[in-house]
């Protein structure tokens, strides 16, 4: 199945491998933009989003002023959990493209100095990836069903899973197999979808074989991996009952036996050794939900992993005291291992945080639109906050339009899988995936070529006001002040990589820090009341997420704002 590419000889990372030298630790503040390729750009009119339709609009990402690009998964898969279940790790679906249209991207990133992140998926596989195939048709007692994790039933006749572990996605952890005769066999375990078990990481060939997997992406180019549920290779041995029902409540604040187990670092320490073997500094991210900031610390020691996400600021509300109390802890939970702090607000799994902020406090998941005006006012104010900080930053596709979740989808064009098994997690996430608008006036809004043209989930008229046609030149915009924020955070010496804020003496729910550089020092104030307040200026704004005024010589910060300054 793996694809063959015509000409492996060139080095692909040309223009970013040469500047190597010049851009040591480059991810240490770097922004990058997370990709979602299905609803990106659909170069083909097919309503799917493709590779092609992405290396079409990389200029634009250029121009936004974001340093990489994380793709997530594009290979070959039968697209049960949206490409999180790879059949083919070396292959491209074809409803993306091809391994040449992999390449070209790869080139051309890199010819605009923009770096390209894949995600890579260790935890499972697709269910119809050829080792599971096989191991299936062999049977109980083959030595292939060795890299999956393969039990017999409990119960008289086996007809009960072999432990207790509940699916994130809901119902159990384990699905029953047919014997090759036809005969009730084995069960096998997936912490996700019956369509993606888990690999077994005990076993040489898993550890060969993504190994094999990592070199593969590196020789073709790419500068890094976002390793999908980084947390979860290892399992506890024997894996023993957890004693409890409703375990997706108990995710990411207990110790739980299949994640966050110590043996993961291992993986890492062998795979640090391996990115380290290629020039440009290629980097590993971790998506590992850990109870603690502390405990994701572990991942970025120095010999392990560059970043691991911060979830714990992406699910922080709208509130001073909350907000100064995580950039604090994530701050220093990395401080000891010499990692930059992450920061981030969306993804493709959790609600836009334009629809968060539009809301009372409730989590990640929030199904209703809530005040969209000011959901949004929240959202371009957080992000000033958030690219102020020290460290990197991730963005997520269609944030920088202001793009709220599309809470209304008709059910018979919901996809997530986890909606159809009901009582698992995140059964709205196709709300934040929704294909974003470009252009024009009729959907699918220069999503794919054809006005009127196809696109695999509807988007809402109004976002024809939201497109990037739109917003371009428009000083009030969302993506005008993206734009503006990233070329500022470039230039100003005191933005970007570090691991220090001081904190200012500020009123009631307004947030004050100041950052210090040898070049030059910088303020960002952020007022999260609903009330405009005054203050004295610190010294130059250069940026704002709202109009400011300027009463009796004090600077007012209306309501839901984010200021800039120069001090
Ligand atoms: C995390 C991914 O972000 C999510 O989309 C996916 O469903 C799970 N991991 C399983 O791979």
């Amino acid at each position: 199945m793996t694809q063959n590419l015509a000409d492996t000889s060139r080095p692909a990372a040309a223009v970013i491998a040469a500047n190597a030298g010049a851009s040591r630790g480059w991810w240490r503040d770097a922004v990058i933009y997370q990709v979602y390729p299905r609803s990106f750009a659909d170069g083909n009119g097919d309503g799917m989003g493709d590779l092609p339709g992405i290396r079409s609009r990389l200029p634009y990402l250029r121009d936004l002023g974001v340093d990489a690009v994380w793709l997530s998964p594009f290979y070959a898969s039968p697209q049960a959990d949206a490409g999180y279940d790879v059949a083919d790790y070396r292959a491209v679906d074809p409803m993306f493209g091809t391994l040449l249209d992999a390449d070209g991207l790869i080139r051309d990133a890199h010819a605009l100095g923009l770096r390209i992140i894949v995600d890579l998926v260790p935890n499972h596989s697709s269910y119809q990836h050829e080792w599971f195939q096989r191991a299936l048709r062999e049977g109980p007692g083959s030595p292939l069903r060795e890299r999956y994790h393969f039990r017999p039933g409990k119960g008289t006749e086996g007809e009960l899973p072999p432990n207790d572990w509940e699916s994130i996605f809901g119902g159990p952890a384990w699905t029953r197999t047919e014997n090759p005769d036809g005969t009730p066999g084995d069960w096998y375990l997936h912490l996700f979808a019956p369509e993606q078990p888990d690999f077994n990481w005990d076993s040489p060939a898993v550890a060969d074989e993504f190994r094999s997997i990592l070199r593969f992406w590196l020789d073709m180019g790419v500068d890094g991996f976002r390793i999908d549920v980084a947390h979860g290779m290892v399992k506890a041995p024997g894996l023993p009952d957890l004693g409890s029902h409703d375990q997706l409540k108990l995710l990411g604040n207990d110790v739980m036996p299949f994640f966050d187990q110590d043996g993961v670092h291992e993986i890492y320490r062998s795979w640090r050794l391996i990115l380290d073997e290629y020039p440009g500094e290629r980097i590993g991210v971790a998506e590992a939900w850990t109870p603690t900031v502390q405990r994701t610390a572990n991942y970025v020691r120095p010999d392990e992993l560059h970043q691991a996400f911060n979830f714990q600021y992406l699910g922080t509300h709208w509130d001073a005291d909350a907000l100064r109390e995580v950039v604090d802890v994530s701050l220093d939970a990395m401080r000891p291992v010499g990692a930059p702090a992450t920061w981030v607000l969306s993804n493709h799994d959790v609600t836009r945080h334009a629809t968060r902020f539009a809301n009372p406090p409730g989590g990640t998941q929030i199904r209703t639109p809530g005040d969209r005006a000011l959901g949004l006012r929240r959202a371009r104010a957080a992000t000033l906050l958030m690219l102020a900080l020290p460290g990197s930053a991730y963005l997520y596709q269609g944030e920088e339009l202001g793009l709220p979740d599309v809470t209304d989808l008709p059910d018979e064009v919901r996809q997530d899988p986890s909606f159809f098994r009901q009582a698992g997690q995140d059964g709205y996430r196709d709300g934040c995936r929704v294909p974003i608008p470009w252009s024009g006036t009729e959907a699918p809004y220069g999503f794919g070529p054809t006005p009127g043209g196809p696109s695999w989930l509807p988007q809402p008229a109004t976002w024809a006001g939201l497109s990037v046609e739109v917003q371009t030149g428009d000083p009030t915009s969302t993506l005008e002040l993206y734009r503006s924020a990233l070329a500022v955070r470039r230039e100003h010496p005191a933005l970007g990589a570090g691991t220090e804020v001081t904190w200012l003496d500020a009123p009631e729910g307004v947030l004050a820090f100041r950052r210090d550089s040898a070049d030059g020092s910088f303020v960002c104030t952020v007022n999260t009341t609903g009330e405009p307040v005054r203050t004295a200026a610190p010294g130059r704004v250069l940026l704002a997420s709202a109009e400011l005024t300027v009463v009796d010589g004090e600077t007012v910060l209306p309501a839901d704002c984010a200021i800039w300054w120069a001090a």
